[in-house]
């Protein structure tokens, strides 16, 4: 975790970006010698942020690495309270693992818990999930809402709005959600959303996202079995993304709708959700654990389930599902 000295240091270049901060300034800000300064500026360096130092002018920050440590999230981050705690891993078996843990020893809401590889990464419905080796993103996020377990489904659909327009914004493509929440650009699926819930009947204690995002993979990264339906930003843009601006991106958006999902409820998330929708108005397969329903997706209620309406004109509502289009 960053010193306090440290994340004021990344505060101030936040706060005035591709401007030089003079030795004088910084050290007048924190209270510390000019000399402590440059050990610090020294430290970021070292973490692969690009400084630039000039003689009797200061310190200005030109680039940062591609890799998603706290200071590299922190460095140009614009939000009050997600990413404000940044858990970073090397290697993990899974950053939900991570998270779960920490919603137990009182991590604030907003913590994210981050990793360059996860050896056992989790997918929906008990399958694995595969992160490439820093070309992705795997995050958790830690929320602490106060709501009923019953609208917590409601949190997945937003989370999906928050990713497809991050990514919109970011990459300029144009994301459509699979309900619940898969993130598919050109049909083929470039981030999974993986919710976990801890609390009772009554009340939801907090709830962990995991959220898995293929960025810079170029197709050979795929085994045969998932080229057909997987896809990263970088094979559909034609170019590569720091995936620190791209986390960025989406925890200022997280902030933005989770507010506002927390102050007016879920209506206007639904009006965005079905904006982004890729399977409203289409035939669909949806096999439950029980039973496979097939019809036209007619909508999503109020608390984010999906209606599918069969041919005899009987509506189903669906809560979880494997849907395929
Ligand atoms: C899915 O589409 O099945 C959901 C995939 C969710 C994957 C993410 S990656 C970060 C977090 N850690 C995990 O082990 N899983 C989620």
């Amino acid at each position: 975790m960053a010193s306090k000295v440290k994340e004021k240091i990344i505060q101030l270049f936040t706060e005035n970006s591709n401007e030089y901060l003079s030795g004088q300034f910084l050290s007048d800000e924190l209270g510390i010698s000019r000399t402590a300064i440059w050990k610090y500026m020294k430290e970021l360096q070292d973490e692969g942020i690009e400084v630039e130092a000039v003689r009797k002018v200061g310190y200005k920050i030109t680039g940062k690495s591609d890799r998603l440590t706290p200071t590299d999230i922190q460095l140009g981050l614009e939000t009050k309270k997600f990413g404000r705690n940044v858990v970073y891993h090397e290697e993990t078996n899974s950053t939900q693992t991570i998270a779960n843990e920490l919603v137990l020893n009182d991590a604030p809401e907003g913590t994210i818990v981050l990793a360059e590889r996860q050896l056992l990464g989790r997918g929906r419905l008990q399958r694995n999930w595969l992160t490439s080796d820093g070309k992705a993103i795997a995050m958790s996020v830690i929320l602490r809402p106060a709501i009923s377990p019953r609208v917590a489904p409601q949190l997945t659909l937003l989370t999906a709005v928050v990713i497809a327009s991050a990514i919109e914004k970011v990459t300029g493509l144009h994301p459509n959600i699979k309900w619940p929440n898969d993130i598919l650009i050109n049909n083929k699926k470039v981030c999974g959303i993986l919710t976990e819930m801890q609390g009772d009947a009554d009340c939801i204690k907090s709830v962990v996202i995991g959220i898995g995002i293929n960025v810079n993979q170029v197709e050979e990264d795929y085994p045969l079995e998932l080229s057909d339906i997987a896809t990263s930003l970088r094979i559909e843009k034609g170019q590569t993304f720091m995936r620190a601006n791209l986390i960025q991106a989406i925890l200022a958006e997280f902030e933005k709708f989770y507010e506002i999902f927390l102050e007016k409820g879920f209506k206007p998330i639904k009006i965005l959700w079905e904006s982004y929708a890729i399977s409203l108005g289409k035939q669909i397969k949806a096999t439950t654990l029980t039973e496979e329903i097939v019809g036209n997706a007619i909508g999503i209620t109020d608390e984010g389930q999906l209606l599918i309406e069969d041919h005899l004109g009987n509506v189903h509502t669906i809560y979880s599902a494997d849907i395929s289009i």
